[in-house]
């Protein structure tokens, strides 16, 4: 299966890196900025000239560029009939069918964590069942209607930015506790590895009781978490998130 990527910045890098070895061969188109190039070396494919030259080549078409740049990437790959797949943030199903009425069109929201194949990828239409098993091998795959997209994408999308956050300020307040730095952020990331698979068996609130007991340390910093609004504050980021998202 040849992949052909419109569009080589950070999550067509992050879904590339996560088909290595699984594909035939991937191929990369930019503005100009030579990403293509560097991403074809890293993950031994090839960068193309232009999109038409990458339509031509392609079994399937990742569409990889912002929503912005839709109608003019539309234009140079033309109307081609095969697997496409958007991952175009705030851009409905039927936009892309509409730019695009003879391929077979998915809708994906990935995250950046398919890079190591623990990604999130939220699904509408398509068809291809070797586009399917493609998208399984980057993580756990999710059906969700079209009209669900921006509300995942608030919490699946953009969330790992914000899991980033936790763990860089919990380092932070390690290495200023006494920690040597790299030693604090080593110890918050396997923990927050360690805490997502625990989370995959109990639920978040078990979790929180079997690490505060009653009058103990972690008691009094979940006492301060809330103290200092941190559930208003990732309410805020999803809401945030959201009115960035509308048209
Ligand atoms: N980043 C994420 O975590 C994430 C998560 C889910 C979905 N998405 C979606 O993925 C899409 C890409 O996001 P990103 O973060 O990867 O953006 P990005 O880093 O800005 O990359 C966009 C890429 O598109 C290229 N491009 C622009 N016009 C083009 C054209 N006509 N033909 C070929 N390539 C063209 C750019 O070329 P140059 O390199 O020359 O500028 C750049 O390589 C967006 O629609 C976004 O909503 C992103």
């Amino acid at each position: 299966m040849v992949i052909g990527f419109c569009g080589s910045g950070s999550m067509a890098a992050a879904m590339a890196r996560g088909w290595v070895g699984a594909v035939d061969k991937m191929l990369f188109t930019d503005s100009g900025s030579g990403r293509a190039a560097e991403l074809a070396a890293e993950v031994d494919g090839r960068a193309v000239a232009s999109n038409a030259e990458l339509a031509e080549a392609a079994d399937v078409i990742v569409l990889a560029v912002k929503p912005a740049r839709l109608g003019e990437a539309a234009a140079e790959i033309g109307d081609v009939s095969k697997p496409l797949v958007s991952l175009l943030g705030a851009t409905s199903l039927e936009s892309v069918r509409t730019a695009f009425p003879s391929a077979d069109v998915f809708r994906v929201m990935p995250n950046v964590a398919v890079e190591v194949r623990r990604g999130v990828l939220c699904v509408a239409g398509g068809d291809s069942a070797s586009v399917r098993a493609l998208l399984d091998l980057l993580g756990k795959t999710v059906d969700l209607p079209d009209s669900q997209f921006d509300a995942a994408t608030a919490v699946m999308g953009c969330a790992p930015a914000y899991l980033a956050l936790a763990v860089e300020a919990l380092a932070d307040a390690g290495a200023e506790a006494g920690l040597d730095d790299d030693l604090a952020r080593e110890l918050v990331v396997e923990t927050a590895a360690g805490t997502a698979e625990l989370l995959g068996d109990r639920d978040p609130a078990a979790v929180r009781r079997a690490v505060a007991s009653p009058g103990g340390s972690t008691e009094a910093g979940l006492e301060a978490l809330d103290r200092e609004g941190a559930r208003d504050a990732f309410a805020a980021a999803v809401r945030a998130s959201l009115e960035r998202m509308k048209p």
